[in-house]
């Protein structure tokens, strides 16, 4: 089993896992609307579940060290595009919907949720295409931190916000909220006891 749980097999093992998910919900109700909209939704849950993991792996190592936290650390690159393609996913269905009931879609969406959540997947696309040595090497350190750490803080917001807009109508939605929360107050966690560590060593003797 640990063959498929590194690097870009765990990559792949993700999405294919992720593909059979969508085909299988909407399959299993003749791709009807509701089906369509029951794989909007199961994508954007497991795309939150992909992504809080990658956006506290630097945290967890440096609060808890040890051998899960570095596996989750090495891992952050393969479990972030297996995100990308869960959010592809969401991207995929969401046009299906559009195409299948134009005016619910319309009356579900604003200019506002096609800018924001645009802004969002561009953020993606980037991060995404960048998660390869090469293009790292080629945007340079110092960029591609800036990018994914713009990125990470943009896509965590988003979380917030588009569950935190359906909280009104049901309640159990403050989970995902308060854990992105939790999530924040994590890595700003790891970056404190970092720069603590940073300091001590600086110190001189
Ligand atoms: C232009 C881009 C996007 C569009 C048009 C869009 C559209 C939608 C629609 C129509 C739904 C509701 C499905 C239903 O209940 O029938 C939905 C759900 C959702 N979307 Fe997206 N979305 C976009 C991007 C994003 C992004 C970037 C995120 C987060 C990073 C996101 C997170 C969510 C969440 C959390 C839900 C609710 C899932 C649930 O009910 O548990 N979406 N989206």
């Amino acid at each position: 089993m640990s063959y498929w749980m590194n690097g870009w097999r765990l990559t792949g093992l993700l999405t294919a896992l992720l593909s059979l998910m969508v085909l299988g919900i909407v399959a299993a109700d003749g791709f009807s609307v509701d089906a369509i909209r029951t794989a909007i939704r199961a994508t954007a849950r497991t795309s939150l579940l992909l992504f809080l993991p990658t956006f506290i792996a630097s945290a967890l190592v440096a609060l808890w060290p040890g051998s899960k936290t570095r596996w989750l650390l090495r891992n952050r690159r393969y479990i972030g595009v297996g995100f990308a393609a869960s959010h592809g996913l969401h991207a995929i269905v969401i046009i299906a919907f559009a195409i299948r009931d134009p005016a619910l879609f319309s009356s579900m969406t604003s200019i506002g949720t096609l800018v924001s959540g645009g802004s969002a997947y561009l953020f993606i696309l980037l991060m995404a295409a960048t998660s390869f040595d090469r293009a790292v090497a080629w945007l340079g350190a110092r960029n591609w931190r800036i990018l994914h750490w713009c990125g990470a803080w943009y896509i965590a917001l988003s979380f917030i916000i588009t569950n935190a807009k359906r909280t009104p109508d049901m309640p159990l939605y403050w989970l995902p909220v308060v854990l992105v929360l939790l999530a924040i107050a994590l890595r700003i966690a790891g970056w404190w006891r970092r720069r603590g560590k940073l300091r001590a060593a600086s110190v001189p003797a």
